[in-house]
């Protein structure tokens, strides 16, 4: 328990340090926190004084002044609440705007690794929600506490000094209203924790129907996914209602209370107005008093929860930022073109550590030739391009380029100097243009339709609506397999890579399309160090060798001639299977 609250105050202390860029809001809010007790005090003991020293004395023009005075006191202190009310607010959204800039900052920072293994939804949420939830920590959590404890610390000092024996009546109540606070506070703890843990299976749940929506359908699963989401919805709305049940009681109990404290002390006070121990002016202002212990006693509760989520949400983006899930990024080369050469030396890669994708891989590339590797489904021909992108780090071997370790060369500079056409090609919503330069706004119009035009996609992307500015749906949904693949294309080209490698989508495309790729791909690797996994026949025999890869190891390295030669050779079994194929 003592490690625990420990922890915690490590944490806030965290939570508190994300304000710094913001000093002068944080102490003005801590500043107004403390300044808001006496004010507001200040009132009731005003009333208190107006009653016993002017009412009683008949003091008409003292009256009028010290009700000009309240009302002062009156505008101060709505002043002063309206500052501390938006400073704190304006504090907290200033606090998570920049979080949730560092957060999408590092998640892109993160290795392929971490992505591999964390749901889409998570990392969403981290971003999202958790970070809106932190805001509460300034905004609702922690100056309001302490705002409220001052509060209550300054109205029992006056009560004690105007009547310690009524401010003693008044507390006898104390006990029920700490145990009903404490329960309340655990049960809607609980309840909220139940909410934010069915909030997030919901959104988990849609997220993934919507994107799969098309395969739902398919397979006619509309029922059962509804009675699954019903379920989800069920369970969502009964942990919202049993929060609010525990607000439904609590308030009234509340009520309760503090009306028992209010019947005790009129009738204790009035006894000793009549014996002369109590002032009526004191009797007044009890009542205000009470008013005001109360209502941050109540308060007090749901905010300590408010707090608490807080910083378990904290807890989640902290641990998020903490992650060191990168690749080692210590390479020193950080510019100049690279002559294009790749060398794998005794490669073997496992994604998880055990089971090894690649075993013992070598060969080598020499500038401007192009190799094209071929192999069955899972063969590892994916994995290859993963590792010389440096997504993932062999366990064993080196990867070279131009002689030199991969890991020698900056991560960033490494991979400005390669393109890779990935298999699943992903678009973003946006503009063709845009999906064309993504990383640089500085690659001109121009540049991108001559690019286009060389591989022979210019024509396709004219035909769109809107050309160049056709707006690309979120993922490419609008466009086909050969379309996306051909923007593709363009947007590797115009980055003018040294290296360029290009995973061809399996599925297959209508001849015409085909051509054109064809044609593109010719383009393409013409002047540079290409690397094609290669599907297509048409696109192998211009390689300048051919790698055969079966369960991640080498089977046959050459030229199309060479391999065709090899007596039982997989790559002639291939050949002969998809030559006869084209033929019927
Ligand atoms: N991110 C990953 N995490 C764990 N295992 C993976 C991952 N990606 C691929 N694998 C495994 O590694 C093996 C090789 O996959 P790879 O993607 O390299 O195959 P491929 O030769 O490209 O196949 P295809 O022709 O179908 O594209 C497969 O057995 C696959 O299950
Ligand atoms: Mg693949």
């Amino acid at each position: 328990m003592q490690d625990k609250n420990r922890f915690d105050l490590v944490l806030l202390w965290r939570i508190v340090k994300l304000a710094r860029p913001y000093k002068k809001a944080f102490y003005a809010a801590a500043a107004l926190a403390v300044i808001l007790a006496p004010v507001a005090v200040a009132r009731p003991r005003l009333v208190q004084e107006m009653v016993d020293e002017y009412i009683f004395k008949n003091d008409v023009p003292g009256m009028g002044k010290i009700a000009l005075v309240i009302f002062g006191v009156l505008v101060l202190e709505s002043i002063l609440r309206y500052l501390f009310i938006y400073i704190t607010n304006w504090l907290g959204q200033s606090v998570i705007r920049d979080l949730r800039v560092s957060v999408f900052g590092h998640i892109t920072s993160l290795r392929t690794r971490y992505f591999d293994t964390t749901p889409i939804g998570t990392s969403t949420t981290r971003t999202i929600n958790d970070v809106e939830t932190i805001n509460t920590v300034f905004s609702q959590g922690g100056f309001t506490i302490i705002a409220d404890l001052l509060t209550i610390i300054a109205v029992l000092f006056v009560m004690f000094t105007t009547s310690w024996q009524l401010t003693l009546i008044c507390l006898t109540t104390m006990p029920f209203l700490i145990a009903a606070t404490y329960i309340f506070k655990e049960k809607v703890k609980s309840s909220f924790q139940r909410v934010r843990k069915e909030i997030q299976r919901m959104n988990a749940f849609l997220q993934e129907r919507i994107t799969g929506m098309k395969v739902v359908q398919i397979f006619n699963a509309e029922e059962q996914e509804m009675n699954k989401f019903k379920s989800i919805n069920r369970e969502y709305t009964q942990a919202n209602l049993d929060a609010i049940l525990y607000y439904a009681i609590f308030f009234p109990v509340v009520e309760i209370i503090s009306a028992a404290s209010l019947g005790l002390m009129i009738w204790w006070g009035a006894r000793g107005v009549i014996d002369n121990v109590v002032t009526l002016g004191a009797l007044i202002a009890f009542p205000l008093y009470l008013g005001m212990l109360f209502r941050p006693i109540r308060m007090l509760a749901d905010k300590f929860n408010t707090l608490q989520m807080g910083m378990v949400a904290s807890e989640r983006v902290f641990r998020l930022l903490d992650s060191e899930e990168k690749i080692p990024d210590k390479g020193s080369i950080s510019e100049g073109k690279l002559s294009g050469s790749v060398k794998f030396d005794n490669v073997s890669f496992a994604y998880n550590d055990v089971d090894y994708v690649l075993n013992n891989l070598s060969f080598e590339i020499k500038p401007n030739q192009t190799l094209a590797i071929v192999g069955s489904t899972g063969s590892g021909k994916s994995t290859i391009i993963n590792l010389l992108n440096r997504f993932y780090d062999a366990q064993k071997g080196e990867i070279l380029i131009d002689g030199k370790s991969i890991k020698d060369f900056q991560i960033h500079h490494l991979r400005s100097r390669l393109a890779i056409v990935l298999q699943d090609v992903f678009l973003f919503g946006g503009s063709v243009l845009e999906n064309i330069r993504l990383r640089d706004e500085s690659i001109s119009r121009e540049a991108v339709i001559a690019a286009a035009k060389m591989i022979g996609a210019h024509e396709f992307i004219e035909k769109l609506p809107g050309g160049y500015d056709y707006e690309v749906m979120e993922r490419g949904a609008t466009l086909s397999m050969g379309q996306r693949q051909l923007i593709s294309f363009v947007r590797a080209l115009v980055f003018d890579p040294d290296i360029l490698i290009l995973d061809e989508a399996t599925s297959s495309i209508d001849p015409e399309t085909e051509s054109i790729i064809q044609y593109a791909i010719e383009k393409l690797i013409t002047k540079r160090t290409s690397i094609i996994i290669a599907h297509r026949l048409s696109t192998i025999r211009h390689a300048d060798n051919i790698m055969v890869l079966d369960k991640g190891e080498l089977q046959e390295f050459g030229s199309h001639e060479e391999l065709l030669e090899i007596e039982d050779g997989h790559y002639r079994e291939l050949h002969e299977m998809q030559y006869l194929e084209a033929v019927e």
